[in-house]
């Protein structure tokens, strides 16, 4: 179990609720983020005494750890908007996806980034001193926290290059109700990030979304 502590979503979108919500639900302090904060209001007055809302900037200063939850391709602008400053020697789980403009080709996603090439790692160089950890991004939101398989835990595939940190995020996962799979330093965000696309081909295929990955082993 994670101590209790003070966590930055910065996200208005459907990840960022869903994080967010799985931090309250295990009595963390949420600070939910968007770059106009008032579209967060109703989620605010909904979600109790620990939730609060604020700025990138705001919610990248206030918190202890920080949850990237914006779309892909403004994810290096929201950790300047964060502000490299305010994020470092923090945890940053960075749940994100390189998605390009383009629409899906025969169900296919297709990123803005290259097989030499990852999102995580044009972040960890936009900010230096953060310990990002790659986290969520190979799930949809619907079952980032608790998901039921009858029993079965699925496998979240983690990576960075803070050993440290990647440990707190093991125990976050750990209560999430994931097995971690830690794949080793940020550049291993190359193989993680395409799991999206697989992930999704079922969803526009036949529009099935429930399903995660389980890393089998002997
Ligand atoms: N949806 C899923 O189930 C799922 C699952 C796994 C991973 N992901 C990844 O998680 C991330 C969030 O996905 P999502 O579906 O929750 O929402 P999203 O629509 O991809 O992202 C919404 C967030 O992006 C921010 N944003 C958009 N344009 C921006 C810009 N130009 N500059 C700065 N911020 C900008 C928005 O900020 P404002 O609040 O200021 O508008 C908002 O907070 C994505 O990278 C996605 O690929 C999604």
């Amino acid at each position: 179990m994670m101590a209790k502590s003070r966590v930055a979503v910065i996200g208005s979108g459907d990840v960022g609720k869903s994080l967010a919500d799985g931090f309250l639900k295990y009595g963390h302090e949420v600070m939910r983020a968007s770059r106009d904060p008032s579209k967060l209001d109703d989620w605010k007055s909904a979600s109790g005494k620990r939730a609060a809302t604020g700025t990138f900037e705001e919610a990248a200063r206030w918190g202890e750890l920080v949850v990237l939850a914006v779309k892909g391709t403004a994810a290096e602008s929201a950790v300047d908007l964060c502000g490299p400053q305010n994020l470092a020697g923090k945890i940053v789980i960075d749940a994100t996806n390189p998605i390009a403009a383009e629409p899906p080709d025969h169900c296919v996603l297709k990123f803005f980034t290259s097989y030499a090439d990852s999102l995580m790692e044009r972040l960890q160089h936009r900010a230096p001193s953060a310990h990002f950890v790659k986290a969520f991004s190979c799930v949809g939101n619907a079952l980032m926290v608790n998901p039921d398989f009858g029993g079965n835990k699925p496998s979240m595939f983690i990576c960075g290059n803070d050993d440290a940190a990647k440990k707190q995020v093991t125990a976050i996962l750990d209560e999430f109700g994931w097995e971690t799979e830690d794949m080793g330093s940020m550049e291993a965000a190359r193989a993680i990030e395409p799991l999206c696309i697989l992930w999704c081909i079922p969803g526009f295929a036949r529009n099935d979304w429930s399903h995660a990955f389980k890393l089998l082993k002997r």
